[in-house]
């Protein structure tokens, strides 16, 4: 051993009595900042029986409301109580006994029996290096954050009960909706009928209908109400009862005393003019429609129809191209005085008829092109090949493809009649 090591580990007594000194001030130094300390800081022995606190900070008795004596020599598990979550302990127990340290948030009570969530950390202190010998405690009071957590999750919770709750509602309005659809087709020889409606909500504002009036005419209408989703689908609903096919209670017939049952079909026109009068749009929700409604006359081969504000319908004759139908008309409600002129039209077989609601040219591509009218007839034309119900598939995937895969802007509805084969007509004449 060399002198300068000797000199090392025996200083001389004057040197040593420094070094104490130094070492007590240091202590107190520690003490007063342990003491100053906001947080909770303890100490316990892992040595002895149960892991007793040996030393306690001011701040864990401003903390818990503990003096240093009530607690040294106890186990820091006094502060737990019936409402402290016991997976929390069984964390810290496992952490103590794997010798790790552990950081958990767990519910405390102070001495006069109030809670506080505590931050609490414990880490393990080994003798340089051997075994475990202290474990050292930090709490901090986290109870105003923790609070605001659980209000926050409570307000979340609600507001998914909510959510589903309304999301719950809005589908049982959408079966109830898609039950006013038609369901089957008139059972009526020499036509075909098929329908589409694509609503961009959960709730459509576009409605329609097919219905046997009398033996040989079948009215069909669609209708468009301004803007969509559940404030157009209210009226869409009550549209589609007071359009229905029970005459005493149907805007579709008028009393007529001369006809056996007491009611007569109205003209698309007076039916038109009749809503108008009726519906006149609501200042305070600014709601109208549109319609277009036709009454095809099986017997004559004759569609007459009216449009009000609507897109005209689309002919695609047997062996023709296809072409935009006439139309005018204001939509219903807007022009109070307002008059409906009726279109006639003589069809044949193997002609198609298209009605569709403005969402179908409307469709914005990404560089928002609309759909248009002249793509839509092109479609229609390429697509004449297929039967009635994957010609209409056909123009939704189509209108679909153009926006790109992006949600509807708007419902989407189709609804077409084919004249089918000439075995229909000996029935139509019998
Ligand atoms: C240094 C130290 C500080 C601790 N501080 C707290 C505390 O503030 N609050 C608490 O609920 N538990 C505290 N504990 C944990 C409990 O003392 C005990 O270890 C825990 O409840 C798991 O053991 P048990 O299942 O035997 O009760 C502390 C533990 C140690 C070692």
């Amino acid at each position: 051993m060399n002198r300068k090591h000797e000199r090392h580990h025996h200083p001389p007594p004057e040197a040593a009595a420094k070094s104490i000194g130094q070492d007590h001030e240091i202590l107190h130094l520690k003490d007063r900042a342990l003491d100053g300390a906001a947080e909770g800081i303890v100490i316990s022995d892992a040595r002895l029986p149960d892991n007793p606190l040996i030393y306690v900070n001011s701040g864990f008795v401003r903390l818990t409301g503990y003096s240093a004596d009530e607690v040294l020599g106890r186990n820091c598990r006094f502060l737990q109580g019936p409402r402290t979550d016991p997976a929390t302990t069984d964390a810290i127990r496992q952490a103590i006994h794997a010798e790790r340290s552990c950081r958990v948030e767990i519910l405390n009570h102070r001495k006069d029996g109030t809670i506080f969530w505590n931050d609490l950390s414990i880490t393990p202190v080994r003798d340089s290096g051997g075994p475990v010998t202290h474990f050292i405690g930090i709490q901090s009071d986290i109870t105003q954050r923790k609070n605001a957590e659980i209000a926050l999750q409570q307000a979340k919770a609600q507001l998914e009960n909510a959510n589903q709750r309304m999301r719950r509602n809005l589908e049982a309005a959408a079966k109830i909706q898609q039950a006013l659809l038609p369901t089957h087709p008139p059972e009526m020889a020499g036509v075909r009928f098929a329908w589409r409606l694509e609503s961009c909500d959960e709730l459509a504002g576009d409605t329609m209908n097919l219905l046997q009036l009398d033996g040989n005419l079948v009215g069909l209408y669609l209708i468009d109400v301004s803007g969509h989703g559940v404030p157009s689908s209210l009226l869409s609903f009550t549209l589609n009862h007071l359009l229905s096919p029970v005459p005493a209670q149907s805007f579709l017939y008028g009393r007529s005393e001369s006809r056996p049952h007491g009611f007569a079909v109205l003209s698309p026109a007076e039916v038109a003019r009749d809503l108008n009068t009726r519906f006149p749009m609501d200042m305070r929700t600014a709601q109208y429609f549109t319609l277009v409604y036709g009454i095809l006359d099986m017997r004559r081969l004759r569609l007459r129809y009216v449009t009000a504000g609507h897109p005209p319908p689309v002919l695609l004759p047997a062996g023709g191209a296809p072409r935009r139908l006439e139309a005018a008309g204001f939509p219903i409600g807007v022009m109070p005085e307002a008059d409906f002129e009726e279109y006639v039209l003589d069809l044949k077989t193997g002609d198609r008829i298209l009605f569709y609601t403005d969402g179908v040219v409307d469709t914005a591509n990404e560089n928002d092109e609309d759909f248009g009218t002249e793509r839509l007839l092109a479609t229609a034309a390429q697509h004449r090949q297929a039967s009635l119900q994957p010609w209409l598939d056909a123009i939704v995937a189509a209108v679909r493809a153009w926006s790109g895969g992006h949600p509807l802007q708007d419902d989407v509805s189709l609804l077409a009649l084919e004249i089918t084969g000439a075995d229909n007509h000996s029935f139509i004449h019998l």
